[in-house]
């Protein structure tokens, strides 16, 4: 994934049941966020057209996916799978030991391709947050 890649992801997102955008994905927020993340992130492309993208970020102590996302006309071919693994193998060439993901909890899905593909729902955490003043 490369900044210059921002226009279609961000068509590909807007176009996404059950995927929530916020600030955090503005242009210079992506940009930012790849720039931090260096060789984490990464697209799927059908030629020319950007078809699939995972976002995935580290703290140094756990790895987050983001936007895991398929076109429409792509989806049951196995991107995503391959989308994440491809994110798993870079964060364990960065030494993170365990990713967690966060799917609203009406979109089953995403919930259904998670849970096949070996994810455990954390049902002893609740996530909590808190908006910077
Ligand atoms: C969830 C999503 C990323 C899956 O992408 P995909 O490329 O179609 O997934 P894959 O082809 O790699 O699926 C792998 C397996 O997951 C399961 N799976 C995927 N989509 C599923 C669905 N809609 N319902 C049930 N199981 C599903 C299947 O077992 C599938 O294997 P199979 O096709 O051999 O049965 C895609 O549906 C999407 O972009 N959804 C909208 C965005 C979104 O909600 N993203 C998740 C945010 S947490």
């Amino acid at each position: 994934m490369r900044s210059g890649d921002y226009d279609e992801m961000i068509d590909l997102w807007k176009s996404c049941q059950g995927m929530g955008l916020s600030s955090a994905d503005t242009r210079e927020a992506i940009e930012a966020f790849l720039l931090g993340n260096p060789g984490l992130s990464f697209v799927a492309r059908d030629g020319q057209s950007l078809v699939g993208t995972v976002l995935t970020g580290s703290d140094q102590r756990r790895g987050f996916l983001y936007h895991v996302a398929v076109k429409p006309s792509h989806r049951r071919m196995g991107i995503a799978n391959r989308l994440v693994d491809h994110a798993m193998a870079a964060l364990k060439a960065a030494g993170i030991e365990k990713v967690h993901i966060m799917v609203f909890a009406d979109n089953q899905p995403a919930l259904d391709f998670w849970q096949q593909t070996g994810w455990v729902p954390r049902t002893d955490l609740v996530l909590l947050s808190k908006v910077v003043e």
